[in-house]
């Protein structure tokens, strides 16, 4: 059994001014109508390899009415969530979810907010990893890297050891500039997705292994946890004591039964505007837009506007963001410059 568990705890100040502390980047329809949570929700519908159970939502608590709210839209109504009282980075968020399921469940580990345009795709690569999933490996997913980012974890290649899927012999999260240019020059290195697919019981004795004081922690939020219908409380007390940790640095880089299903999806974590502008469909001209926009001669544009018209006549390569009052307006290719905004705007605070 394969039971999906969606992550929602980013605030994704990077998409600013859309994207706010209080409805974050996987709440928002950035690419489609449907938010990307609910494109997340959807996205295991159809998979035929295996029996696909509830999905398990891992969430901070403020946002568990827009979460339901959005899924019951989307017709997923079975759901569970665990509600966080405070973000402990994906480790503990993981092991909160593991600790729900049932030992020998799959657990298809997907962020919110991430875009897949290759469904197909995923599903095929989901399929080749179950032969080791079953066996206890931990599975990641492997894009052929693109620059040095040093946002994204890197994944050297090793032996085959499945169809389709090869040992890790390396796994390194964010990488400086030097060293990801060197695993990009010397090849045979792939990005690590931030999808991920083990058996409970397997994540749950990695962690053991690796971080044995945050398993206890986790464990005994959830021993005291609290139900109220498919919302789950954990205790807070505990869970405040845990340590913060992603899974990449408590579990990734140290467990050796770690493999890669190299795949080509169509992935992209739209981290800033220009990565949405290069997901998003195209009207004409390279613009993209969402929302009410006039374009004449405009090339190469994003407009998101959740209101006024924004009329743009003869300009080339911009990004233009109307949203709850505020107006945005970049160069194409300098999107990472909306951190110099949030940081002034904290400073007015
Ligand atoms: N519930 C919950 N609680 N979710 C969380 C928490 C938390 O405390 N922290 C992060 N998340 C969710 C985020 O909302 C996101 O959907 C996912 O977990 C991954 O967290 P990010 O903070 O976005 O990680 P990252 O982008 O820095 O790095 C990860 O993703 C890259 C690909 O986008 C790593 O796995 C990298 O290795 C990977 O390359
Ligand atoms: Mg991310």
């Amino acid at each position: 059994n394969i039971v999906p568990v969606i992550l929602s705890g980013g605030s994704g100040t990077r998409l600013w001014p859309v994207s706010r502390p209080e409805r974050p980047k996987q709440l928002l329809p950035l690419t489609a109508d449907e938010t990307m949570l609910q494109l997340t929700a959807v996205r295991t519908r159809g998979f035929k390899a295996a029996s696909v159970d509830r999905p398990i939502l891992v969430s901070n608590a403020a946002h568990a009415d827009i979460i339901d709210d959005q899924l019951r839209h989307s017709g997923v109504s079975d759901h569970r969530i665990i509600l966080e009282p405070v973000g402990r980075n994906t480790a503990p968020a993981i092991a909160l979810a593991a600790l729900e399921a049932k030992p020998d469940d799959a657990l298809l580990v997907m962020p919110s907010d991430h875009v897949i345009a290759d469904v197909p795709a995923f599903h095929a690569a989901i399929e080749r990893a179950l032969p080791l999933v079953a066996d206890g490996w931990l599975i990641t997913f492997g894009i052929t890297p693109e620059a040095p980012e040093t946002g994204y974890g890197y994944i050297k290649m090793g032996e085959t050891c499945g169809t389709g899927v090869n040992q890790v012999e390396r796994f390194v999260e964010k990488p400086d500039v030097a060293n990801a240019e060197r695993m990009l020059a010397e090849g045979g290195h792939a990005w690590n997705a931030g999808i991920f697919l083990f058996r409970a019981d397997a994540y749950l004795a990695a962690l053991e292994r690796h971080r044995p004081d945050m398993l206890a922690a986790v464990r005994a939020a959830m021993a005291q946890a609290k139900r109220e219908g498919a919302h789950i409380f954990p205790d807070a007390k505990a869970f405040h004591a845990c340590p913060s940790d992603s899974i990449d640095y408590a579990v990734m880089e140290r467990e050796r039964k770690v493999a890669c299903v190299p795949v080509s999806m169509g992935w992209s974590d739209v981290g800033s505007w220009d990565s949405l502008h290069a997901v998003s469909a195209r009207c004409a001209d390279e613009n993209a837009v969402r929302g009410d926009a006039l374009l004449l001669g405009a090339k190469n544009c994003l407009v998101h506007s959740d209101g006024p018209r924004v009329t743009l006549v003869d300009v080339d390569d911009l990004i233009v963001v109307v949203s709850q009052g505020d107006i945005m307006i970049l160069k194409r290719g300098e999107s990472q410059k909306v951190r110099k905004v949030t940081e002034a705007l904290a400073a007015l605070d």
